[in-house]
């Protein structure tokens, strides 16, 4: 009897502990001072919720505004570069990135809510759609990347997930062959990076919440 109290307390902890992160509190004070409340850009939401396996599916926060705009300050950006957002979320990555001089800023999401959820944000902040768009797709088997010149990863997926996906990106370098950069923050998995022979580690940044920020470069 004791003993199945404990557990439930112990469940409870987990869940709570899983639905924090501390970039999602950053975002939280930061969203108190938004102009328009029903902008939805930070929170926490786990992969069951949305549908999604928490097996190969990381749960969704946003990226610390302050590190991301460290790492794309790091950057030489050219009006004609390119980025994509592999695993957008609600969106909250792309509207720093949309202040930088890419020509474009897409998202890709596999979970369809928060596909739902950002395209709502976008459209309320009044967003050119030619110079934003979130697909809705899975990375392992989306292929359309031939116009990027930017990859952003905030650990959005497991290792198998990362390999599957770095296959696309390897068939889009041979279709298009081009410089292609790709930003891994909370890097997890940089042996699927380093085993395809295909990046160079360019720069190590420090990320927010210790989390390990990496600039690789094919090309
Ligand atoms: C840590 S969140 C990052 C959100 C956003 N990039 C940011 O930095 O603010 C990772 C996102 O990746 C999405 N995701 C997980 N697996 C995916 C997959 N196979 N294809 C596309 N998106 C995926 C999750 O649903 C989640 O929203």
């Amino acid at each position: 009897m004791r003993k199945r109290h404990r557990s439930h307390w112990w469940t409870a902890l987990h869940q709570l502990g899983r639905r924090w992160a501390p970039a999602s509190w950053e975002h939280h004070f930061y969203t108190r001072r938004e102009r328009d409340p029903s902008l939805d850009f930070s929170g926490v939401v786990l992969p069951e919720d949305v549908g999604l396996d928490p097996q190969h599916a990381v749960r969704s926060t946003p990226s610390s505004d302050q590190a991301l705009r460290r790492l794309l300050d790091s950057l030489v950006i050219a009006p004609t570069h390119c980025i994509l957002d592999v695993g957008s979320g609600k969106g909250s990555a792309m509207r720093v990135m949309l202040r930088y001089p890419f020509a474009r800023v897409d998202g890709l999401e596999l979970a369809e809510d928060l596909v739902h959820i950002a395209r709502q944000n976008f459209a309320r902040l009044g967003v050119e759609p030619s110079r934003c768009q979130v697909h809705a797709g899975d990375a392992a088997t989306f292929a359309a990347l031939d116009d990027y010149s930017h990859l952003y990863l905030y650990n959005p997926f497991s290792a198998d997930v990362l390999r599957a996906h770095l296959q696309q990106v390897s068939a889009s370098l041979r279709r298009q062959p081009r410089p292609l950069w790709l930003l891994y923050v909370n890097a997890k998995w940089t042996r699927e990076i380093d085993v395809l022979g295909l990046f160079r580690l360019e720069r190590r940044l420090p990320g927010q919440w210790a989390q390990p920020m990496r600039i690789y470069r094919a090309n």
